[in-house]
């Protein structure tokens, strides 16, 4: 039995290697429950060793892509209640690691597919996915202000990270929504498209990343989160370890591989090999 079968909050569907993920509670336009959150890091538990799965696109099922966390049950009925104070740590736990800790640290690329509503807490996972693309008619928001809190767990931090000194204050203290185009503006996400072209883009970029060699996308994504965090000298020294551990887990020998057929078959440019937007229509 596949180990997302008795999920009751999120739906899994695999093809050809992209595994999409799909946050499924829209009539609460997929807000993070506790039972959610305990479904995702089981889920994401097992993506990481699942040999089917070359590439992760998170999305959410309605008009949402996630609302945040579930005000009602989390603040009102879980945070607020001492007789809940040990399931209130081991959810805290769970929403903590699936959403930034396993997800950040993801072993394969991810994309997040942004096809609605992303507010507060959602920050956090949005940030921590490799890519994202949202809808144009996407509506982000840190509304925090709006509940008289801050933008907690990560969600201060991870947007810190993402985009420049003043947006994050601009929105974070005015909790004004903003829509696709301004979040790509600020850095936030990759790319923001007509509503009805979100799926066939986001499966053009993952179909592409699917394809290349996962050893190297696994140690490239690493060192580039990685070194954020170092100084030039803890850098240059990580990295230069980092490509010894590359060439002895790539069992493709891809590096021995891609220079033989550059430089001896003269059967490959990376540098002008055209992006494969010709498959768009096969989507
Ligand atoms: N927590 C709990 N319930 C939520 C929720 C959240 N974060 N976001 C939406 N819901 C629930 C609503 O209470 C409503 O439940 P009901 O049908 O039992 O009344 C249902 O989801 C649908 O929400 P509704 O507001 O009617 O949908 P909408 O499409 O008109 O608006 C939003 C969608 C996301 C704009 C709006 O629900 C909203 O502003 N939600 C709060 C988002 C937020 O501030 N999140 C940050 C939390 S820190």
């Amino acid at each position: 039995m596949a180990f997302y079968s008795n999920y009751k909050n999120v739906l899994v569907d695999k093809k050809d290697g992209i595994t999409t993920v799909t946050l499924n509670r829209p009539e609460k336009r997929n807000a993070m429950s506790p039972d959610l959150d305990e479904e995702m890091l089981d889920c994401i538990l097992n993506l990481e060793a699942d040999a089917e799965t070359l590439v992760v696109v998170l999305t959410g099922a309605g008009p949402a892509w996630c609302a945040g966390m579930d005000l009602k049950l989390y603040f009102r009925e879980l945070e607020g209640d001492p007789a809940n104070a040990a399931k209130h740590v081991r959810t805290e736990w769970a929403t903590h690691q699936w959403r930034w800790h396993r997800l950040y640290n993801f072993p394969k690329p991810t994309i997040a597919m942004v096809n609605g509503f992303c507010f507060g807490g959602a920050f956090t996972q949005l940030v921590a996915c490799d890519f994202a693309i949202a809808a144009n008619s996407a509506t982000f928001g840190l509304s925090e202000v709006n509940w008289g809190v801050i933008p907690g767990g990560l969600v201060s931090k991870a947007f810190n990270a993402a985009v420049n000194y003043r947006d994050a204050l601009y929105y974070s203290i005015t909790g004004k929504p903003f829509q696709g185009p301004e979040a790509v503006r600020m850095g936030l996400i990759n790319e923001s498209v007509p509503d009805e072209r979100l799926h066939d883009e986001v499966m053009i970029l993952a179909r592409q990343l699917a394809s290349l060699n996962p050893e190297a996308v696994r140690a490239t994504k690493q060192a580039i989160k990685a070194t954020r965090e170092m100084t030039i000298e803890q850098a240059h020294e990580y990295l230069i370890a980092k490509n010894g551990q590359l060439s002895h887990r790539d069992r493709e020998g891809g590096y021995y591989q891609g220079i033989s057929k550059f430089i001896d078959a003269k059967a490959y440019r990376p540098g002008l090999e055209p992006y494969p937007r010709d498959k768009a229509d096969n989507v």
